[in-house]
C-alpha cells in the first residue's frame, strides 16, 4: 500500500526578476489575447454546439477571452450514458492505475500547467497572482497527492479474520455516475470535486460554475494528458436549470459533490427528494455552501494581529472565499488601535488588474455581484446608525471593482452583520469590554452558517470560553488566526449549519462517501 508520502507543494514567490513571474506574465498575456474555444468534454471528445457563450475577464469586461459551448438535454444524457460505459472498466481498474493517473495530474499542475493554471484564475476569475498560485495551483496539487494517500489508507481498513473465517472489505465504488458541480472561486475546489470522486472508482459528469469554465478547461486538459479514460470525467456546461433536472432525474444518480449556495444547495436536496423512488440508490449528498464567517477579538489581544487579520481574512480575493471574515466583533478598549492599523492596512492596497502584480485587489466575479454589492453599501451610507470608516466607493466602467469597504455598526443584527454577501465588505461591531460572554453567545446566536470563524485573545481561560460557546459556530475554528486559507493535509476544511455537510475536503472523511463498501465474509 506504498505510494509516494503527500508532501504540500512549495508556494512560489514570485518576486520582481523571479523566473516564474516572468513566465506567467507572458503566459497571461498570451492567453489575453488567444481567443480560445471550450467545447464539451463527453466520452474523450471535444464536442461543439449550436449555442455559445462568451468569457470575459471581470476587471476588463468589454474584452472577450473566448467562447464556450452550451449542452443540450441531449448531451447531457450522453454524458451519462458514456459515463456509466466508462464505469465498467473503470471501477474495476487496480487501485495503483487510477493512483498513477492522478498523481500524474498533480506533477503536471506542479510543472508544464502552473503558469496555465495561475495565468487562466488571474484572468478570468480576477484573482491575483499570489492566491491563484496559493488555491489554484497548490492546493489543487495538494488535494490530489494527498487523497491518493488517504485512498490507501482507507484501502488498508480491514476487520478482524480467524483461521476459519476470513473476513474482507471490498471498498466499492457507488454504484451509478456522481454529479460534480463546483464554484467559480477556487479553481481548486473545481479540480478537487470530480478527481476525488473519480479517484475512489466513481465516474463522474462535472458542471463547472460558468464562471469558471475558462480554467475549468486547464483542469479538464490536465485530467486527459494524465491519462483519466474516456468518459469517466465528462464535463458539461449551460443552463444549470437543465443540466441539474437531467443528470437528476437518471435512476443511476448516486451522488452530488457540491461547492456553491447556500441557496442552490437546498434546491438539490429537494429535487432529489422528489425522484427518490427513481433512484437505484440512495445518493450521497455532500456539500459545501455559504459562510458569514467571524472574528472575535478579547480585550487581551494584540490589536495589530486582529488588524491584520481582518484586513487579509476579508479582503484576500475581494471577500469571495466562502471562508472569509464578514463580521468581527471586537472588544472597546483596543478597537482604537485596531481601527488604525487596519484603515492603514487597507490604505496600503492597490486596486487593479491582476496584471499588475503590485494589486493585492482585483475584481469581484460579475455584474449581478457588483450590483448587489454597491446596492448595501449605498444602503449603510444612508443608515444613520451606521458608519463607513474605509472604501465604500465603486466603478464598473471597466471591471467590477469595489472598493474594500469596512463599516461600524452598533447593532450587532445589523443586514450585513447577518447576510452573507460575498464581496469586500466587513461589518464591525464593537462591544464593551466586560460582555465577553454575552458576546460568545451572540455569536453563537446569529450564527446561521458556521464555516470558519476565528477568536483572538492572550488569556487562556477567556479562549476556552471562546472554544465551549462557539463549538457548533465553525467548522474551521481559529484560534489568533485569520478564519482563512485552510491548507490540505494540515487543515481539513468545512463546516455545518447552513454552510454544508461537514465532510472536510481534503480528508479521508471525504473520500468515505464515495466509496459502498462490500463485506465479504468466506469460511474454509
Ligand atoms: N480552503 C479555503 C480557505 O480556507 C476555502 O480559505
Amino acid at each position: 500500500f506504498e505510494v509516494p508520502i503527500a508532501v504540500n507543494e512549495p508556494v512560489k514567490s514570485y518576486a520582481p526578476g523571479s523566473p516564474e513571474r516572468e513566465e506567467v506574465l507572458k503566459t497571461y498575456k498570451e492567453m489575453y489575447k488567444a481567443k480560445i474555444e471550450v467545447p464539451l468534454f463527453i466520452n474523450g471528445k471535444e464536442v461543439k454546439t449550436k449555442e455559445t457563450a462568451t468569457m470575459s475577464p471581470p476587471h476588463d469586461h468589454k474584452h472577450v477571452l473566448g467562447t464556450y459551448y452550451k449542452a443540450t438535454k441531449k448531451n447531457v444524457e450522453e454524458a451519462i450514458e458514456t459515463a456509466l460505459e466508462a464505469r465498467k472498466k473503470w471501477a474495476v481498474m487496480p487501485w495503483e492505475q487510477r493512483a498513477g493517473i492522478f498523481l500524474r495530474a498533480a506533477e503536471l499542475l506542479a510543472g508544464p500547467y502552473r503558469a496555465k493554471i495561475n495565468a487562466a484564475t488571474m484572468l478570468a476569475q480576477s484573482k491575483n497572482i499570489y492566491q491563484a498560485e496559493i488555491d489554484s495551483a497548490c492546493e489543487l496539487i495538494d488535494f490530489l497527492r494527498f487523497n491518493v494517500q488517504y485512498m490507501t489508507e482507507i484501502y488498508a481498513e480491514q476487520p478482524e479474520s480467524t483461521s476459519a473465517a476470513w473476513n474482507r472489505i471490498e471498498y466499492r465504488p457507488l454504484e451509478g455516475f456522481i454529479y460534480a458541480i463546483t464554484p467559480f472561486n477556487f479553481t481548486a475546489i473545481a479540480g478537487n470535486l470530480p478527481a476525488s470522486a473519480a479517484l475512489m472508482g466513481n465516474v463522474v459528469v462535472w458542471k463547472p460554475s460558468n464562471a469558471q469554465i475558462y480554467s475549468a478547461k486547464v483542469i479538464m486538459d490536465v485530467f486527459r494528458e494524465a491519462g483519466v479514460p474516456a468518459g469517466v470525467i465528462n464535463m458539461v456546461m449551460g443552463d444549470p436549470e437543465m443540466i441539474s433536472n437531467t443528470l437528476m432525474a437518471s435512476p443511476d444518480f448516486s451522488g452530488v459533490h457540491f461547492t456553491g449556495s447556500t441557496g442552490v444547495f437546498q434546491g438539490i436536496w429537494k429535487k432529489i427528494g422528489d425522484n427518490i423512488k427513481n433512484y437505484k440508490t440512495y445518493p450521497r449528498i455532500v456539500g459545501e455552501t455559504g459562510g458569514k464567517d467571524f472574528i472575535v477579538a478579547h480585550k487581551t489581544s494584540n490589536p495589530k494581529q486582529v488588524a491584520t487579520a481582518m484586513a487579509r481574512g476579508a479582503f484576500e480575493y475581494q471577500g469571495q472565499k466562502c471562508s472569509a471574515a464578514s463580521r468581527c466583533y471586537i472588544s472597546k478598549s483596543i478597537w482604537k488601535d485596531v481601527k488604525e492599523y487596519l484603515v492603514d492596512d487597507i490604505r496600503s492596497f492597490k486596486m487593479g488588474t491582476p496584471e499588475d502584480m503590485g494589486n493585492f485587489i482585483n475584481a469581484v466575479i460579475h455584474e449581478s455581484s457588483f450590483d448587489k454589492l454597491a446596492s448595501y453599501i449605498d444602503q449603510a451610507k444612508k443608515d444613520k446608525n451606521v458608519e463607513i470608516i474605509a472604501g465604500g466607493n465603486y466603478d464598473k466602467s471597466k471591471g467590477y471593482f469595489i472598493e474594500p469597504t469596512v463599516i461600524v455598526t452598533k447593532d450587532p443584527k445589523y443586514t450585513t452583520m447577518c447576510t452573507e454577501l460575498f464581496g469586500p465588505v466587513l461589518t464591525v461591531y464593537v462591544y464593551d469590554d466586560n460582555k465577553w460572554e454575552e458576546t460568545l453567545h451572540l455569536v453563537d446566536e446569529t450564527s446561521e452558517y458556521a464555516l470558519t470563524g476565528a477568536v483572538f485573545s492572550e488569556d487562556r481561560y477567556a479562549l476556552e470560553e471562546a472554544v465551549k460557546i462557539l463549538e457548533n459556530a465553525a467548522g474551521n475554528f481559529y484560534i489568533n488566526d485569520k478564519p482563512t486559507g485552510a491548507v490540505v493535509g494540515q487543515q481539513p476544511f468545512g463546516g455545518a449549519r447552513a454552510s454544508g455537510t461537514n465532510d472536510k475536503a481534503g480528508s479521508k472523511q471525504n473520500l468515505y462517501r464515495w466509496i459502498s463498501p462490500r463485506m465479504v465474509k468466506e469460511t474454509f
